[in-house]
């Protein structure tokens, strides 16, 4: 497992500001999965002995939050907001559309690697719903007809240069030609 030198001095970092090491797990396994997308047994066992704790300790960890995971993500990851303003602009459609579509339950990786959907709470931009995340790119009011055309564009790779989807970070780009977005999350 190999790690950046900046999440490596960041976990040195955070490790101290706990009474007790053991006490900085959950920080120290947000920062690895950041990096990493996953938690193997193998980087398991490298975060139980940073915290001079067992391997056990952190992989209940793991298996109890619904945010952490054991296994990495496909190569195109979708999020669908599933929390009360998004469902009631029909995240629920949106996230069948989207699975029935690309082939793949909302939870799961599909078989070829290509596609994995994650049904979960706030993307933080609840104003504009259903609000539908590829990768780091946000995209917004995608429901009904909409969803379908971008689960078709998603399947023929052609969402990146598509004309009537914008992420939310690349209209920033484009409405502002000298300062860089910053992500909203
Ligand atoms: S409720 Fe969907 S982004 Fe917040």
């Amino acid at each position: 497992m190999e790690l950046s030198k900046e999440t490596l001095t960041k976990i040195e970092e955070v490790i101290p500001r706990y009474p007790e090491k053991r006490s900085a797990a959950l920080m120290v396994i947000h920062l690895v999965q950041d990096e990493l997308g996953f938690i193997s047994d193998e980087t398991c066992s490298w975060i139980a002995e940073k915290l001079e704790i067992e391997p056990i300790n952190i992989k209940e960890l793991i298996t109890f939050y619904p945010m952490l995971r054991e296994t990495p993500w496909a190569k195109k990851h979708i999020r669908v907001c599933r929390t009360l303003p998004c469902a009631l602009r029909g995240s629920y459609g949106t996230c069948k559309i989207l699975e029935d579509k690309l082939g793949v339950k909302e939870g799961h990786v599909r078989e070829d690697g290509e596609f994995s959907i994650e049904f979960m709470e706030c993307l933080a931009d609840c104003g504009e719903g259903p609000v539908v995340m590829v990768g780091e790119d946000t995209y917004e009011n995608i429901e009904g007809k909409n969803a379908e055309s971008f689960a078709d564009l998603l399947v023929q790779e052609k969402l990146d240069t598509s004309k009537d989807f914008t992420s939310y970070e690349n209209g920033l780009v484009s409405k502002s030609p000298v300062s860089k977005p910053t992500k909203k999350k």
